[in-house]
């Protein structure tokens, strides 16, 4: 059987599963403070996640990435991540990792690196305690900090993910890069994206094109353009001084879709073939139809088949509502 190409010649050979929309933070561009969350009975079980992940592994995924919400925040999440390692000692999966907001990796990072997990993407955007929190609302520094060094000291490689933030965050580039140097990250920075109603006016007050991080970075560090991708989004960069890579994810000022390589499953069974559209597949009921994968596998290629080109997002005071309804956390970043 072959594997899944989509309409415009793309192989989809990676995975994201948003294994819970919730979180223990309230980032500010993510989430509304007051967020109603999907009723637990709409949620998937571990072993169906388990399942479905499996069918796309056997339909030639080889990258799966687990996300949220806060992916380890989900009871027993370590369950799923045994279950998913299966298929790395099998060969038939490259890579398993996870998106995190750090939180809960000084308790799990040990685990998730005997598992077979060998990197991590930590989001962080300000090193300032007190920004932190504001933008965070509910993140504390000092655990996030605890979970790094955690991760170090387990071997995972970390990447820092940071939402580069007009007049919250634009002083502190240079000190993340330098940091990133000194702990040895890579460092990706991400323009923010209009995605789910976060309340008031504060994406378009934020939004920064990262043309001018990276115009800003210039003035300091020498930028060296490499071929390094990464199979996502980012464009890379070498920072000559520090040695590391930065990638830039500019969802708004480049569109990155024609390498596209992905698709997303939300932790209620639905895939979305493109994070900024709406179009959207129910695997959940062909999931519980059967014990057989058949139907399951039918409604996956069927997916695959209406994957759409690109997105359209757009950030300015004319498109006041956000491109998709749904937030971030619905099917990770
Ligand atoms: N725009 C851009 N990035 C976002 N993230 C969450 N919501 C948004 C948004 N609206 C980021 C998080 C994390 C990644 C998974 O997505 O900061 O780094
Ligand atoms: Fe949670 Fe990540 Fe959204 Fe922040 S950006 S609220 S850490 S899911």
């Amino acid at each position: 059987m072959s594997n899944l190409v989509d309409p415009f010649a793309r192989a989809i050979t990676y995975l994201r599963v948003s294994v819970t929309d919730r979180c223990d933070f309230r980032c500010v561009y993510c989430m509304s403070e007051d967020m109603t969350f999907l009723p637990k009975a709409e949620i998937l079980s571990l072993e169906e996640l388990e399942r479905l992940c499996g069918a796309f592994v056997r339909l030639g995924v080889r990258k799966l990435r687990l996300t949220g919400g806060e992916p380890l925040v989900r009871r027993n999440i370590m369950n799923l991540f045994h279950g998913l390692s299966r298929h790395l000692e099998s060969g038939d999966l490259d890579e398993l990792t996870l998106t995190t907001n750090g939180s809960q990796l000084a308790k799990y990072a040990d685990e998730l690196a005997g598992l077979g997990v060998r990197r991590v993407n930590v989001s962080i955007d300000t090193l300032d305690p007190h920004k932190f929190q504001a933008i965070t609302r509910w993140g504390k520094f000092d655990q996030v900090m605890g979970g790094l060094a955690a991760a170090k000291a387990a071997g995972l490689a970390v990447k820092i993910n940071a939402v580069a933030l007009r007049g919250v965050n634009d002083d502190e580039f240079d000190h993340l890069v330098s940091w990133c140097g000194d702990e040895g990250f890579d460092l990706t920075f991400i323009e923010v994206m209009p995605m789910g109603d976060v309340g008031g006016e504060t994406r378009v007050e934020q939004y920064l094109p990262l043309s001018m991080v990276r115009a800003k970075l210039a003035e300091r560090w020498t930028l060296e353009d490499i071929d390094y991708r990464s199979g996502g989004p980012a464009r890379y960069v070498q920072v000559r001084e520090t040695g590391r890579r930065i990638g830039f994810i500019t969802p708004l000022t480049h569109n990155f879709c024609e390498s596209c390589n992905r698709v997303r499953l939300t932790c209620s069974g639905t895939l979305y073939m493109c994070l900024g559209q709406e179009d959207a597949a129910d695997l959940l009921t062909p999931l519980r139809m059967s014990d057989d994968d058949a139907l399951l596998d039918t409604a996956i290629r069927e997916a695959i088949s209406r994957k759409p080109k690109g997105h359209d997002f757009v950030i300015d005071r004319r498109h006041s509502r956000p491109a998709v309804g749904r937030h971030m956390s619905v099917t990770g970043g």
